[in-house]
């Protein structure tokens, strides 16, 4: 580990009976960065974000966050200690309004709360005032989140994580499933984020916006890690193309990033 580490995943293995979902991975992640995590079906990124975020426990390694290890603690202690997370598949309450939604995790999301529920004071509505200031948030804050389109359940699952005020945020496919136009939408709203001082990891399997957004690339396989660098380095590496890109998957990224697009 690297003395200026926010995050440093060491040895980290998940076994799920005989499949190493995760093995033997390490990397370290420095404050305000933003690492892109790319791989195919079932390379173990997700199950990745299980250790970090708590939900599921390592079987081996370690995981340090700010030098603090956590590998063994709760879910919300990880949360509290400063790391919030989105979910692959949409995570809200689909009966609670936008707003209510992000009071939920602005109020339990970064203190303990022995007696659930009884006020949330004017603290709490500040911050999720600015929670859905972070995502731009121009809809009806009373609408229910069952009801919202793709993009807003989106952005308002990235609300309530930013509305615990986290240090760390881990995103799992921002953008799956959207089109192009919010693509770019969420593309400018994660550049937000970070410019905010928030480090982000994010894991996506749409490649245009993965290295355009990451300083930072890791790509799995079999939960290990068989690329980390810049993304120009990704379109050149051989193993990187034959296992995940194909031939002209990595073309055309290397011409986007080539024009700078
Ligand atoms: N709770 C679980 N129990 C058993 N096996 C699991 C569990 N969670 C994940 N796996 C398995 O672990 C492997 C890694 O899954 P994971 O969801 O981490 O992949 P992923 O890289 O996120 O894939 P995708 O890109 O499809 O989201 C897969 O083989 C999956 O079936
Ligand atoms: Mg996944």
């Amino acid at each position: 580990m690297t003395a200026a580490a926010l995050l440093s995943c060491v040895n980290l293995s998940k076994y799920f009976g005989a499949l190493a979902a995760v093995h033997d991975l390490s990397f370290d992640l420095r404050p305000g960065e933003i690492l892109g995590i790319g791989g195919p079906n079932g390379a173990g990124k997700t199950t990745l974000f299980e250790l970090i975020s708590g939900l599921n426990p390592a079987s081996e390694g370690r995981i340090l966050f700010e030098g603090r290890d956590i590998t063994r603690l709760s879910p919300e202690a990880i949360c509290h200690a400063g790391i919030a997370r989105t979910f692959q598949l949409n995570a809200s309450f689909d009966k609670l309004s936008v707003r209510d939604n992000v009071r939920v995790a602005a109020y339990f999301g970064r203190d303990n709360r022995i007696v659930p529920g009884l006020r949330m004071g004017r603290e709490t509505e500040t911050h999720v005032d600015a929670a859905l200031d972070a995502v731009d948030w121009r809809g009806d804050q009373h609408m229910l989140a069952g009801q919202l389109p793709v993009l807003d359940r989106k952005l308002l699952m990235l609300a309530g994580a930013l509305a615990t005020r986290p240090k760390l945020l881990l995103m799992d496919e921002p953008v799956g499933g959207l089109n192009p136009q919010e693509i770019e939408h969420m593309m400018a709203t994660v550049r937000r984020i970070a410019a905010s001082g928030v480090t982000i990891i994010l894991i996506e399997h749409v490649m245009r916006f993965l290295v355009q957004l990451s300083e930072r690339v890791m790509i799995m396989h079999h939960g290990e890690k068989i690329y980390e660098g810049p993304p120009q380095g990704l379109v050149r590496d051989r193993t990187v193309i034959d296992v995940y890109l194909g031939e002209g998957a990595s073309q055309r990224l290397s011409a986007l990033m080539e024009s700078g697009a």
